[in-house]
C-alpha cells in the first residue's frame, strides 16, 4: 500500500521535538507491515541544504498565489517529497518561529500550502504516484483532507493529534486566501468559536484519528484535557484510537550511540560513569558522587517546568546534581536561572536544543525528570529507560502507560521502571523526587530498576502494526463503497 505521510518536520531533516522523531521512524516500522510510505515536508533551507540529491518533479504556477516546486528523493532510508515553496518556507528562524522567537505572520498560509500541495498529489497530480491512503500529523497539516474533500478526492486520511494544545486557529477572512468556500465554514468542518481552526477541519474531514497513547485519547475528550475540542471528539469517539509511540532502537542504542564518548549496555552500566564525568565537566558541574538528575525538554507549563525549579532544591540540599537543558518561556527559563544561582557548581540551566547534547545528558545522568501537566505520549521517558536513566514523571497521558511506578509491589514483583507522582503539581513532584533520591541509596534497588527500565522494548514494531491495520480497514472499506456504488 502507498502511503503519503504529510508533516512538518520529520528527523533527521528538521526536528523540534517529538513529532519528528515519530515522523521520521514510523515510516521505516511501517515498512514490514507492508506499507511504503512517502513524506512530504516544507523545503526549509536545513532541508534543502541536507537533501541536495532531490529532483524536481512537478511546478505549482500559483499555490495559494506562490510559485513553489515539488522535490523527490530518498534520503536516510525514507522517501520523501519536498515542497521548495521559497516565499513560504526559505528564510531563517525555526520551522514556526523567526529568529526572536515570534511566530512566522504568514504560518496560516504556509501550512495551508503544505496541505494543498498534499492534496493536489492525493488526488493524483502526479503521473506515476498516487498514495492509497494519507495520513497527516497535528494542525499544520491537517488541512489536508479538508482539501481532499472539497476537490472530491475520496482516498482515506488518517489524522494523528501529537498535541492537541496547537490547533492552527485564525480569522474567518482568511478562508478565501487559503483557497476554500464559505461553505466550509460551518461548525461541521472548520467552524470554531467564531474563527477557523485548522485542526478542528482535520479532524471532522479525515476517516480516522489516532493520538499518541491510549491514555490521552480518553484524556483529550474531557473539558480539562480537550481544549476546546472535546466535543468534536466525542461525536467522532467510534473513529478515535490511541496508539503509543514507539522510539527508533537505532538512533537511541547506548551500545552504538555515536555521540557517547563511552558505549554501554545493560552489562556493562558502569561505564555510564565515563559519560557522566564529561558531562558534569561540560555542564561545569562538581564531580562528586550525589546523583544527577536532568531534564531534557521544552521549557513551557505543558512540561511542568516551572515546578521543576520551585522543587529542584530537594534534590540539591540532598547531594544531587541538576541538569536542565531546552529551551521555551522566557519566564520558566528565568525562573529555573534563578534556582540555579542559588546552587553554583550543583545545578546548570543550559537554553538550547541540540541532538548529541541530549544523547550524552541520557548516557550521562542517572535520573530524568519530566512533571507535564499533560504529555500525549513523550519520548523522552523512553530514551531515558533505554540509556539506564530512571524517570521521574507525573501520572499523565503517556508518561502513565509507559513508565511502572516503584511502589513496593511493583519492585517486589521486579517490573517497576521509574518514579510517577499524582496529583500534577509541586507538591507531588516533591514527593516524587524525595522517593527517587531515597531509592538511589539503596544502590541494589537502584541498579534494579535501570535493568528492568533497560530490558523494556519500545519499539515500534506493535504499533506500526495498529497503524496498518487501520490503514487496511479504511482502503478496504473505501473499496467496498466504490464496489456498492458501481452495483
Ligand atoms: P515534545 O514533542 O512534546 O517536545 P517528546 O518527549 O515527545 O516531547 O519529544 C521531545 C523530543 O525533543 C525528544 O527527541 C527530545 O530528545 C528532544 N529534545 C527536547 N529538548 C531538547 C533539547 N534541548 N535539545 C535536543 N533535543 C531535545
Ligand atoms: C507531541 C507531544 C509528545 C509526543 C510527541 C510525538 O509533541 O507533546 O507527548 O510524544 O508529540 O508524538
Amino acid at each position: 500500500m502507498k502511503v503519503l505521510s504529510v508533516t512538518s518536520e520529520l528527523f533527521p531533516l528538521v526536528k523540534t521535538g517529538g513529532l519528528a522523531d515519530v515522523t521520521g521512524s514510523l515510516p521505516k516500522a511501517l515498512m514490514s507491515c507492508g506499507m511504503e510510505t512517502t513524506s512530504l515536508l516544507p523545503g526549509y533551507p536545513g532541508v534543502k541544504q541536507q537533501f541536495d540529491t532531490a529532483v524536481p518533479v512537478m511546478h505549482f504556477d500559483n499555490l495559494l498565489g506562490e510559485q513553489a516546486t515539488l522535490l523527490r528523493g530518498e534520503f536516510d532510508g525514507l522517501d520523501l517529497f519536498v515542497l521548495d515553496a521559497p516565499a513560504l518556507f526559505d528564510r531563517p528562524g525555526g520551522p514556526y518561529v523567526d529568529a526572536d522567537g515570534n511566530d512566522h505572520a504568514d504560518n496560516w498560509k504556509r501550512f495551508a500550502a503544505l496541505s494543498r500541495a498534499a492534496a493536489e498529489i492525493a488526488n493524483g497530480l502526479l503521473p506515476d504516484w498516487q498514495p492509497d491512503l494519507v495520513h497527516t500529523h497535528d494542525w499544520q497539516s491537517a488541512l489536508t483532507s479538508v482539501y481532499m474533500r472539497e476537490m472530491g478526492c475520496k482516498v482515506p486520511v488518517v489524522i494523528t493529534i501529537h498535541n492537541l494544545a496547537f490547533q492552527g486557529q485564525y480569522g474567518a477572512d482568511r478562508l478565501n486566501a487559503i483557497g476554500l468556500p464559505d461553505s466550509t465554514y460551518t461548525t461541521e468542518c472548520l467552524e470554531y468559536f467564531g474563527d477557523i481552526s485548522y485542526l478542528k477541519g482535520g479532524l471532522q474531514t479525515a476517516d480516522a484519528i489516532t493520538t499518541v497513547s491510549p491514555t490521552y485519547a480518553r484524556e483529550i475528550l474531557t473539558p480539562r484535557f480537550g481544549m476546546g475540542l472535546d466535543g468534536v471528539l466525542n461525536e467522532r469517539v467510534m473513529s478515535l484510537r490511541g496508539i503509543v509511540n514507539g522510539i527508533d532502537l537505532d538512533v537511541w542504542d547506548p551500545a552504538t550511540d555515536p555521540f557517547l564518548p563511552r558505549n554501554y549496555g545493560a552489562t556493562t552500566l558502569k561505564r555510564k560513569r565515563e559519560n557522566r564525568n564529561v558531562l558534569l565537566q561540560r555542564f561545569g558541574l562538581e564531580e562528586d558522587d550525589g546523583p544527577v538528575f536532568s531534564a531534557v525538554t521544552r521549557l513551557t507549563w505543558q512540561k511542568g517546568m516551572d515546578m521543576f525549579a520551585d522543587t529542584a532544591d530537594e534534590v540539591l540540599y540532598r547531594g544531587g546534581k541538576i541538569i536542565v537543558f531546552g529551551k521555551g518561556d522566557h519566564e520558566i527559563e528565568e525562573a529555573l536561572k534563578r534556582t540555579a544561582a542559588r546552587f553554583p557548581g550543583r545545578m546548570a540551566v543550559h537554553i538550547g536544543y541540540d541532538e548529541p547534547t541530549a544523547h550524552l545528558i541520557h548516557a550521562g545522568s542517572d535520573a530524568i525528570v519530566q512533571p507535564s501537566r499533560f504529555e500525549p505520549c513523550g519520548l523522552t521517558q523512553l530514551y531515558a529507560l533505554r540509556y539506564g536513566c530512571v524517570p521521574v514523571v507525573s501520572r499523565t497521558g503517556g508518561l502513565s502507560e509507559t513508565i511502572i511506578d516503584a511502589n513496593d509491589a511493583a519492585m517486589s514483583a521486579r517490573v517497576a521502571t521509574g518514579f510517577q507522582f499524582h496529583p500534577v503539581n509541586p507538591d507531588g513532584l516533591r514527593l516524587a523526587l524525595r522517593r527517587a533520591l531515597d531509592t538511589y541509596s539503596d544502590t541494589r534497588n537502584w541498579a534494579r530498576l535501570q535493568n528492568q527500565g533497560m530490558k523494556t522494548r519500545f519499539s515500534w514494531e506493535r504499533s506500526a502494526e495498529k497503524y496498518a491495520a487501520i490503514y487496511r480497514e479504511l482502503v478496504r472499506r473505501r473499496v467496498g463503497d466504490a464496489q456498492a456504488f458501481d452495483a
